[in-house]
């Protein structure tokens, strides 16, 4: 009899990586993947503590799940990642949601097979949070489902405190992969015929391998100098720790893509030091400057949070002005949600949540439409899409360009891991559509 694992992932793309880990454990144990709750005999919640609302839609999901549990009592429930990392949080989990099976935070990830034995063997609930910075795995397997992209851990763990910020909490320090595991774990996943990398970290910039020293623009560097066609990216950058070496090792490199993910969070000074980002508003659009210095073609994202505690018209108006002057492709915007334990959830003058609405949609109106303008302005253009995945919807096609932009065609071929010269025909927000040329 065939036994079947169906994972549900909430939050960032480390989290995916990290659902692609429990699949490869999962495997292990002779489980396939299924697409439904319904025909699992393994249900996995990986979930996010980032903002409430990620919180609160996974609660829902888990909620859901009691009456599928009560008719098919030998199904294991797990939930994982940063939600039951938070102080207090597993043990709330277990109150709330009794039928659930396995709870395990985000640094005993690699001990699933254990829980899942333990539970088999009859033990009434698994509860499973390990305190402290955590250990740096190796030679997991990864069930990946992003061909033709892999996500590739460089860094776990956040030393930044950024005040409004759960990560540091739920992920521990910082720490760093040797530059010679991620380095055959690429070669690897090229010869696999994976086409695209995308190196992950809360914090890539502060790379720096344990033994030998080796930091992020050399990192870099050493991969984009491997042979074959393929497309370097990472996630993310703190602007605080983004230098001219690193702008130098992505104009360099015919692999690194010209494009950067550099979140902003406000224009304001007086929010920004209260956020404890580390710079001011004029430092970031100086690395912006530096970098179309280096790749006047470069396109800079952002994340943006409005109604951070104490932010007043005057600080938003701050926002959007730098919002103008940076001119971003495109930009996550963020209401600020108070988070339980961090520095800024004590702070006085939380904002209005009618104010922060206000704010948010002044702030959307402008981010749309600069990256109206980007998306438009490649009309006319061909550009180079690596081909992802087919939407049925629509009956086309899939793939980003360099810069991040979705592109759309029709083709009687399967082209996924292909890349494909599209000639743009149509822009609509961040997406383009086009024809493939020769
Ligand atoms: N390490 C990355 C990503 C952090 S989470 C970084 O430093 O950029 C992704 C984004 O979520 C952040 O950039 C921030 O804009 C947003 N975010 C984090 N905590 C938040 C909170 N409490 N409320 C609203 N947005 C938040
Ligand atoms: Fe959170 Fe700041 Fe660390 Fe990013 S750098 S994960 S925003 S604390
Ligand atoms: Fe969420 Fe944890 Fe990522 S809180 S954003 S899943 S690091």
């Amino acid at each position: 009899m065939k036994k079947y694992f169906h994972i549900v992932t909430y939050g960032c793309q480390m989290n995916l990586h990290e659902s692609e880990k429990i699949a490869g454990l999962l495997s292990e144990l002779g489980y396939e993947r299924c697409d439904s709750l319904d025909n699992a005999d393994i249900v996995v919640f990986n979930t996010c503590c980032i903002r409430e609302n990620a919180e609160n839609h996974a609660y829902g999901n888990i909620g859901m799940l009691k009456k599928l549990k009560a008719a098919k009592r030998d199904m294991i429930i797990a939930v994982g990642g940063c939600l039951p990392q938070q102080m207090n949080k597993a043990e709330n989990l277990h109150e709330k949601f009794p039928y659930v099976d396995i709870i395990f935070g985000t640094h005993n990830l690699h001990k699933l097979k254990e829980y899942i034995a333990a539970k088999q063997h009859g033990k009434k609930a698994v509860i499973a949070i390990e305190e402290g910075d955590g250990v740096v795995c190796e030679g997991e397997p990864a069930d990946r489902t992003s061909y033709p992209n892999a996500w590739v851990n460089i860094t776990y763990g956040c030393n930044n405190f950024c005040s409004y910020c759960i990560v540091p909490y739920v992920r521990g320090r910082e720490r760093s992969r040797e530059f010679k595991n991620v380095l055959e774990e690429v070669k690897t996943l090229l010869s696999d015929g994976y086409k695209e990398i995308t190196l992950l970290g809360q914090n890539v910039n502060s790379y720096a391998s344990p033994t030998d020293g080796v930091r992020f623009p050399e990192l870099i560097s050493e991969i984009s100098a491997l042979e074959g066609k393929f497309r370097l990216r990472f996630m993310t950058s703190h602007p605080k720790d983004f230098s001219e070496d690193l702008a130098k090792a992505m104009a360099d490199s015919d692999k690194i893509c010209h494009c950067l993910h550099l979140p902003v969070q406000s224009g304001s000074d007086k929010i920004l030091r209260a956020m404890n980002r580390k710079y001011t508003s004029a430092d970031y659009l100086k690395k912006v400057e530096l970098l179309k210095k280096y790749m006047p073609d470069c396109a800079i994202t952002t994340d943006i949070i409005v109604g951070f505690p104490g932010e007043t018209e005057e600080d938003f108006n701050a926002t959007l002005r730098l919002v103008e002057e940076a001119n971003f492709a495109s930009a996550f915007t963020f209401v600020y949600s108070r988070r339980a334990g961090t520095k800024a959830a004590e702070m006085p003058d939380q904002i209005d949540a009618e104010v922060s609405k206000r704010r948010i949609m002044q702030l959307i109106e402008l981010v749309n439409s600069q990256t109206r303008v980007y998306s438009a302005a490649d009309v006319g253009k061909t550009v180079e899409i690596l081909c992802e995945g087919y939407d049925e919807k629509r009956g086309l096609y899939l793939g980003r360009t360099e810069y991040g932009r979705m592109g759309y065609f029709a083709s009687e071929n399967n082209l996924i891991g292909e890349f494909v010269r599209m000639k743009v025909n149509q822009a609509n927000g961040v997406s383009l559509f086009g024809d493939p040329v020769e």
